[in-house]
């Protein structure tokens, strides 16, 4: 098989992206436009905004994405786009413009799932980095802003297979970090506050009640046994703050952090008093563990001996410090994407396209976004 040239692009939420794979080996671009700024005096993505800075930035996005890799529109084989889940607005635009740009260049389309995306991400860069020895099926944790989901994943001959083991009930982690973060006037996203912060806490300091995070029963193989929830520790955070009358702090905080642009880990930090990082730390390791915890009973229940640990969330260091930990103990190979490729890209789009394209898996012209994409 020749080189293939994907163009990959990428809208299911809050960034704008594209990028260019080499055969679903190398990455030669990943250009990012993040709408975090936009998003940020809400406290959250806005779906109407979000569409709109999709529409502005999409054809710089895609021309830079091009030009960082040294091709040119002719140059590529296929265009590869996410065809949900997410937000569909946010969808549309870049499958419209996908489809334009197959349409003209006279070019293949191929839909991507954007979960299978986050799959590809570790498959790309250890190609890139030459392991070809990875042991199948592997275990994935699928864990961002918008999902938190178990798959079991193997390649049978060109096409992949995902079983879905365990999902989330409710929220997903990335979004109760969100929530905690924001019900505590830290901003958003919070991910990587809480991340950044949580190291100046004592997490355990606050002990949250087991049954919040509901513990694998080891050794079953029951229907939603390696189910994740998180609402019920988001609600136990709030719970911390109305009885420990921690309001007052939580506006003052909200108000100083108001008037300062580009903020500082100092900055978090002299607007942080002790109780709200040991709150941030334990909250942390809280959810940690429980991600952690369920991952290896189902990688020990299902005798896998590699693991993907993948979105957004997995930039965490506690928790990429934790399944390396656990993983060396259990003797499980973990692999993790770059922190580029953890958040949402597009080389993962077009990654994820390259054995699709060797099947000739191709989207037709009337193929639409799809909100609640599933996978497998
Ligand atoms: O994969 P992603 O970019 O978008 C979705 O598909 O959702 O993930 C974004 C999520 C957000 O909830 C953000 O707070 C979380 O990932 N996140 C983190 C960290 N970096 C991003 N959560 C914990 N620790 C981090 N370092
Ligand atoms: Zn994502």
């Amino acid at each position: 098989m020749p080189d293939t040239y994907i163009l990959g692009i990428e809208s299911s939420c809050d960034e704008t992206a594209a990028a260019v794979v080499r055969s679903g080996e190398q990455v030669l671009s990943n250009v990012v436009y993040s709408q975090i700024a936009t998003h940020q005096p809400y406290g959250g993505v806005v779906p109407e905004l979000a569409s709109r800075e999709h529409l502005r930035a999409i054809v710089p996005v895609v021309r830079k994405a091009l030009s960082d890799a040294g091709r040119t529109y002719q140059d590529i084989d296929a265009i590869a786009v996410t065809q949900g889940p997410g937000l569909a607005g946010a969808l549309l635009v870049g499958i419209s413009y996908a489809k334009a740009l197959a349409f003209a260049l006279e070019k293949p389309l191929i839909a991507v799932n954007h979960l299978e995306g986050h799959i590809h991400a570790v498959l790309v860069e250890e190609r890139q980095q030459g392991n070809r020895e990875m042991q199948f099926p592997a275990l994935a944790l699928v864990v961002s802003g918008g999902h938190t989901h178990l798959y079991l994943a193997q390649q049978h001959e060109e096409t992949w297979m995902y079983e879905n083991i365990g999902k989330t009930r409710d929220d997903a982690a990335g979004e109760a970090f969100d929530k905690v973060a924001k019900l505590l006037g830290l901003g958003y996203p919070g991910g990587p506050i809480i991340d950044k912060l949580a190291g100046h806490g004592d997490a355990r300091a606050v002990q949250f009640p087991g049954a919040q995070i509901k513990k694998p029963n080891r050794g079953a193989r029951e229907a939603g046994i390696y189910d994740f929830s998180f609402s019920g520790i988001k609600t136990a955070v709030l719970r911390y703050v109305q009885t420990h009358h921690m309001q007052p702090r939580i506006e003052q905080r909200r108000a100083g952090m108001a008037k300062l642009e580009r903020l500082t880990l100092e900055d978090y930090l002299k607007h942080c008093d002790r109780e709200t990082l040991d709150l941030v730390a334990s909250f942390q390791r809280a959810v940690t563990d429980d991600l952690v915890n369920k991952t290896l009973a189902a990688a020990q229940e299902r005798e896998v001996a590699t693991l993907f640990v993948t979105g957004g969330v997995a930039a965490n260091r506690e928790l990429r410090q934790k399944f390396e930990a656990r993983a060396a103990r259990a003797g499980l190979a973990v692999f993790f994407p770059s922190l580029r490729l953890s958040t949402d890209n597009a080389a993962m789009i077009a990654a994820a396209a390259y054995p699709k394209f060797v099947a000739r898996d191709f989207a037709d012209e009337h193929f639409s976004a799809e909100a609640s994409l599933a996978l497998g």
